[in-house]
């Protein structure tokens, strides 16, 4: 018998968080993003760690009570393993073992990345395949060919930052606090002005792959170039200054993504454009992908709000897809792995 009832726990970087998801359905779901972070202007491992620690177990009892389920109702337990922080990837997956083992519930280890890239599913029709994914988050910018559960192949990638880093680098220059990819966003979109203009770099023979470290560079260069400083060392600069910059690094980064994944498409007959991750929560870049793939004539999926940043639905559907496509738990012998990749690895189970 298929397990119906699914816990999904997520601790990879810095949202802990659970989620119930029956039939592949999502029926609860509890994310705390842990703001202590933001005076730091990134995450610090040992401190999400200790938050983790502190914020699990009540996420866990919280989506049973919203779904009115008893542990004992629980037909298995879906759980990142990596990549991420090995102290906050261990808190989730000691977690889950402990449950599993003393409640006689089997555990699947769930990789982030496939995690974000299955999401869209949560809440419409499963992508027809071969379809193109693009994860776009804090950590990852990559193009995936899919062929099928556990069938993929990479076609593109970030030469060096990824592009949620690069908003949270940018935008903590112009003085956003972390993480600041949504504030990019919407300043972005509330701009009606010229643009700073900003280069978008494209690496010579490799159009499926993207850089943006050289954006970073751009920005500070003309932050340094155009405003003062003030005692606090923050640049002095207006609202309307600050979206300006915000409206050019989006459209930079919007051509970028843009140019790559029509190179992408135009190497194989895909039926779809996924795009998942953090970043993909982004208005801005939604119309971008909008005009690539009515250009395309392919469909295009990207998840409701709420599944693009980190969440426990989308692993607990991950591990239903694991369940459904025949992967043995993993039981006790799961351990962390910080960087585990999604295609060199045989899938786990
Ligand atoms: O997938 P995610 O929650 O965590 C990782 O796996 O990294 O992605 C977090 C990233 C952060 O860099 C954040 O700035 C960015 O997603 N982000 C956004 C938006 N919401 C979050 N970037 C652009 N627009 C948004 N609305
Ligand atoms: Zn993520």
């Amino acid at each position: 018998m298929i397990p119906r009832v699914i816990l999904g726990i997520e601790t990879s970087c810095d949202e802990t968080a659970a989620a119930i998801v029956i039939d592949g359905k999502p029926v609860a779901d509890r994310t705390t993003t842990q703001v202590l972070h933001e005076e730091f202007g990134g995450v610090v491992p040992e401190l999400a760690s200790r938050a983790h620690e502190r914020l699990l177990m009540p996420a866990v009892e919280g989506v049973l009570r919203d779904a009115k389920l008893q542990v004992g109702d629980i037909d298995g337990i879906a759980v990142t393993y990596g990549p991420g922080l090995a102290g906050a990837l261990l808190v989730g997956v000691a977690f889950a073992k402990g449950l599993g083992l003393a409640k006689g519930i089997p555990v699947w280890g769930v990789n982030h990345i496939e995690g974000h890239l299955w999401s869209g599913g949560l809440t419409s029709e499963t992508p027809p395949l071969p379809f193109l994914a693009l994860i776009i988050s804090g950590g990852h910018t990559l193009l995936i060919e899919v062929e099928g559960f556990g069938k993929y192949r990479k076609v593109g990638t970030t030469r060096d930052d990824a592009v949620g880093e690069l908003f949270d680098k940018a935008g903590r220059m112009i003085g956003f606090s972390f993480p600041a990819g949504a504030r990019i966003d919407a300043a972005a979109l509330a701009f009606t002005g010229e643009p700073v203009a900003f280069p978008r770099t494209r690496i010579e023979c490799e159009p499926n792959n993207f850089s943006f470290s050289g954006l970073k560079t751009a920005v500070l260069y003309h932050l340094q170039r155009t405003y003062k400083r003030g005692e606090d060392g923050a640049f002095n600069l207006t609202e309307e200054q600050r979206n300006a910059i915000c409206a050019g690094l989006m459209s930079a980064v919007g051509g970028t993504l843009a140019a790559a994944v029509r190179s992408a498409l135009s190497q194989r007959d895909y039926r779809a454009l996924v795009v998942a991750g953090g970043v993909s929560a982004s208005r801005y870049l939604r119309r971008v992908f909008t005009e690539v793939t009515d250009d395309a004539g392919i469909l295009l999926i990207i998840p409701p709000f709420q599944h693009c940043t980190d969440n426990g639905s989308m692993i607990a559907y991950a591990g239903y897809l694991r369940i459904l496509n025949g992967f043995p738990p993993s039981d006790l012998k799961l351990s962390v792995d910080p960087a585990a990749s999604l295609f060199s690895a045989a899938p786990l189970g």
